[in-house]
């Protein structure tokens, strides 16, 4: 059991100023995922503050959540439109919701979130669980760079630099576990505070395979929510899951 496998820990560190963080501009992600939604409704794994599921549910569909921050969904409830969009405080690899959802979506990386390789398999096998036949379980990721590692681990990031706080960001690889740890450390007058956050990545082709294992084929995937093509050279992806169809009688 490590620290990365709580829940919750993203949140207590990181909700307070998540909205103001600079995250990206959600309304590509919606426009590709509300294309997908088929009526609805919509389950977000990660569902976080709502950034991407305050607009969704603004087009008229349904959409639900998983998270496993109070303190996010705090943020996420104090939104025009988000107390109306049910959550259930859980562990994204649970998908502890019921129903058939034609639509799943877990996005800004947060699939690596989960530290755990069978904590990642539970996932797919739980979202397969609740998808409608024939419905699509959206990821978005970044693709893994060695030469990132190296930078990352050579390299201490500063982040701020103010009259009250000086903070940087360390990294350490684990590239048989395929894990890293990143510590922000900040120094202010009253102390200093460490920000741990810890990933589990995989290449598309591993993500691939963990959703086949539990059923879901590869339909699309692009480099962005624009559709742009997908390349050796992309840095992200978004790739969507497709449950088999119904079985319709010759
Ligand atoms: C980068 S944020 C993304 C939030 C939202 N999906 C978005 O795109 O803005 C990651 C989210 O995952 C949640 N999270 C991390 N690990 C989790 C887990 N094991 N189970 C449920 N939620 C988790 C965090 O609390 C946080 O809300």
């Amino acid at each position: 059991m490590s620290l990365f496998d709580d829940p919750g820990l993203f949140g207590r560190q990181w909700a307070a100023g998540y909205d103001e963080s600079g995250n990206p501009d959600p309304a590509p992600a919606v426009d590709f995922l509300a294309g997908l939604a088929d009526g609805g409704p919509v389950l977000e794994l990660a569902i976080g503050t709502g950034r991407v599921a305050v607009p969704l549910a603004a087009r008229g569909l349904r959409v639900e959540g998983v998270e496993g921050s109070p303190e996010m969904v705090q943020k996420l409830r104090a939104k025009p439109g988000g107390a109306g969009i049910p959550v259930v405080l859980g562990d994204l690899a649970d998908v502890a919701v019921q129903g058939r959802f034609p639509l799943a979506y877990l996005v800004f990386n947060t699939l690596f979130n989960l530290v755990d390789a069978d904590r990642q398999a539970a996932c797919f096998r739980n979202v397969a669980r609740v998808l409608a036949p024939g419905g699509a379980f959206v990821i978005e990721a970044f693709v893994p760079n060695p030469a990132d590692f190296e930078r990352d681990e050579r390299h201490p990031q500063v982040r701020t630099l103010t009259e009250d706080e000086a903070s940087f960001r360390l990294h350490r690889y684990d590239r048989a576990a395929q894990t890293f740890v990143r510590q922000r450390i900040g120094f202010t007058a009253t102390g200093v505070r460490l920000q741990p956050f810890g990933m589990r990545y995989l290449w598309p082709g591993q993500i691939d395979r963990l959703a086949a294992a539990a059923g879901l084929r590869l339909a699309d995937r692009y480099a962005d929510w624009h559709r742009s093509p997908f390349t050796a050279a992309s840095t992200d992806h978004v790739s969507v899951y497709r449950a088999a169809p119904a079985f319709t009688q010759p």
